[in-house]
């Protein structure tokens, strides 16, 4: 065994004839390690004591908010421009919209539109009017009370738009076991509703 701190030592012990040297640390490795406790310290004081610094909810919370507001200015733009919207004929945005309408709407309103929970879209008889601003309305603000999803904020824009134009395509189809036209529902009898 060597006393000499400058000479590496041979440590005692023994594995199958395999020793072992009881090394100094390399200088750069020991700066490191204290490079990282005062990062540390720091680190602590800097988010958790001091609370200068946001913590990754806060930060996210703050970009959430951001991206919203992005998207309520985009969606108030659009609805800006609804009362004079024309649909669309162009092959690329009416794609997307039948892609929109596969996806979203058909569940409800079958794959032809020829209507199932919600109305069928081919014939000539609407709830909500006939227009195509009058179907756009209707998509973004849905009839919730009927079951027709609200589509503001899950549908783009440029979605919305292009769903619209597509399902204006399918107007004068005729699929087949089309729903029955829906805008003659019986009228409520006169007087004071029983449920009231
Ligand atoms: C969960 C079922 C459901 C889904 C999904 C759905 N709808 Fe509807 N939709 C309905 C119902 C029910 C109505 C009828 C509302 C009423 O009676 O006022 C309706 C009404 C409509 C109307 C108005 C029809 C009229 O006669 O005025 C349009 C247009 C429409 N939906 C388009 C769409 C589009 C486009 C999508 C997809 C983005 C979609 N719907 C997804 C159930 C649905």
């Amino acid at each position: 065994m060597n006393d000499d701190p400058k000479e590496p030592k041979l440590l005692d012990h023994e594995a199958d004839g395999i020793r072992e040297l009881d090394n100094n640390l390399p200088r750069w490795w020991v700066w490191m390690f204290y490079l990282c406790i005062a990062y540390a310290v720091g680190y602590l004081a800097y988010y958790h004591v001091f609370k200068v610094g946001k913590l990754q909810a806060a930060e996210y919370e703050e970009e959430w908010k951001a991206g919203e507001a992005i998207k309520s200015a985009a969606i108030a733009k659009f609805e800006a421009t609804i009362a004079t919207m024309q649909p669309s004929r162009d092959q690329a945005e009416l794609g997307q919209g039948q892609q929109v309408f596969m996806t979203y709407c058909a569940p409800c309103h079958r794959p032809d539109g020829g209507g199932l929970v919600g109305p069928n879209l081919c014939d000539d008889y609407w709830i909500h009017g006939s227009n195509f601003v009058d179907n756009v309305k209707v998509i973004i603000n849905g009839v919730p009370d009927k079951g027709m999803l609200t589509w503001r904020g899950l549908l783009k824009p440029a979605e919305i738009r292009a769903v619209a134009s597509y399902i204006y395509t399918l107007r004068g189809t005729t699929p087949p076991n089309p729903k029955p036209r829906e805008d003659q529902a019986p009228k409520a009898p006169a007087g004071p509703s029983p449920f009231e």
